[in-house]
């Protein structure tokens, strides 16, 4: 508690605090309150998450924090919740936005995401839609998965892991019923978010938007994940345009589970899809490309059977004999190794 570390986590409780109450229970935070209820998240959920908002008033934290006794200047500027931009004033970092706390295992926590909400205002032109506290002795965002110390004995008793790209899909999906969710802070998945993954579970439901930027960053995560290579993945990939938040808002919490109980696809299939968009499959030349693509990535397949079945799958689709693939498939074995 007298190291630097225990300093900044009692500012971090306080400032948790100081912005869910401002959220909860007071005139400045009415329009952020009312935007979340209409965005479908209920109060429940505010509280389980400990959602907060930031006043208009600059100075407001600083005001409070004093008022607890927390005046160290040094741990205060260390914290990262004040603007850097002036040098003598301690201006909140986060004024106007929705907080999400980011918490560590322990569920202590350790920083915010703040997010603008004025739609189409002044606002949403001129700053990002999120933005996070900077890095501190607490706070080491390729470390930190959001929603994991709630998550975790969720994850241990279904026995896999839904990893989601955005807070607001790891809340609604939480709501749905769905508790083994978790997400990266906006960026991809890091090592160190992999090693804590091996920890609880082998299993990883990739489940990110439905966009093509979702896309890439579903392909560099499975390539990611495949390195440790006794995981096993899947994918729930959303239409076109729908993240999981959207789908939930359009068509319900039940619709939502079917969806991820049931239209998962397996690496190979999203894999085979995901070519597919590459290349025009009336082409012959295109159809060759795309034919040795699918069987390079089958490569990372071990079991006999699937790899059977994906070579059937080529087999028909190309109308070529099994044997022909499979030596072209060797061919690619060989020359990983
Ligand atoms: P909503 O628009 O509130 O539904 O958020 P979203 O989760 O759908 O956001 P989006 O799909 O655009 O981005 C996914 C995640 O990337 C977010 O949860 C953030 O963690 C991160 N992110 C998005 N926009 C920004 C940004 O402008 N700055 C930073 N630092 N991170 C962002
Ligand atoms: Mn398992
Ligand atoms: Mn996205
Ligand atoms: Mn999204
Ligand atoms: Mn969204």
């Amino acid at each position: 508690p007298d190291s630097t570390k225990g300093k900044l986590l009692a500012v971090y409780e306080k400032a948790q605090l100081f912005y869910h109450h401002i959220l909860m229970n007071t005139k400045a935070g009415e329009a952020a309150l009312n935007y979340l209820i209409d965005r479908g998240i209920t109060e429940e959920s505010i509280e389980t998450f400990k959602i907060g908002f930031s006043p208009p008033q600059r100075e407001a934290l600083k005001m409070y924090l004093e008022n607890e006794n927390l005046d160290d200047v040094d741990i205060l500027k260390k914290s990262g919740l004040f603007s850097d931009r002036e040098d003598d004033k301690f201006y909140d970092r986060f004024t106007n936005r929705i907080l999400f706390p980011i918490t560590d295992a322990k569920g202590q926590t350790v920083a915010f995401s703040g997010r603008i909400f004025l739609e189409n205002g002044d606002q949403q032109r001129r700053t990002a839609k999120y933005m996070n506290s900077p890095e501190t002795e607490i706070f080491n965002k390729r470390r930190i998965l959001f929603n994991y110390d709630k998550a975790r004995p969720i994850i241990r008793r279904e026995g896999e892991v839904f990893l989601f790209e955005g807070f607001m899909d790891v809340i609604s999906a939480w709501q749905a019923g769905i508790r083994n969710g978790l997400a990266t802070m906006g960026t991809s998945l890091t090592e160190e978010q992999v090693h804590t993954l091996d920890k609880v579970t082998d299993h990883i439901v990739i489940a990110y938007d439905g966009d093509s930027a979702g896309l890439q960053a579903i392909k560099r995560a499975t390539e990611f994940i495949s390195e440790e290579t006794h995981f096993s993945i899947e994918i729930a990939a959303f239409p076109e345009k729908m993240d999981p938040d959207d789908f939930i808002q359009k068509k319900g919490p039940e619709a939502f589970k079917d969806f991820l109980a049931h239209g998962r696809d397996t690496l190979m299939s999203f894999l085979m899809n995901y070519h597919k968009k590459e290349v025009n499959l009336d082409n012959e030349s295109d159809q060759l490309k795309y034919i040795d693509k699918v069987l390079s990535e089958l490569t990372r397949v071990t079991s006999a059977v699937e790899r059977e079945m994906y070579l059937n799958q080529l087999s028909e689709r190309f109308d070529l004999s099994i044997e022909s693939l499979k030596e072209q498939l060797h061919g690619h074995i060989i020359s990983s190794q």
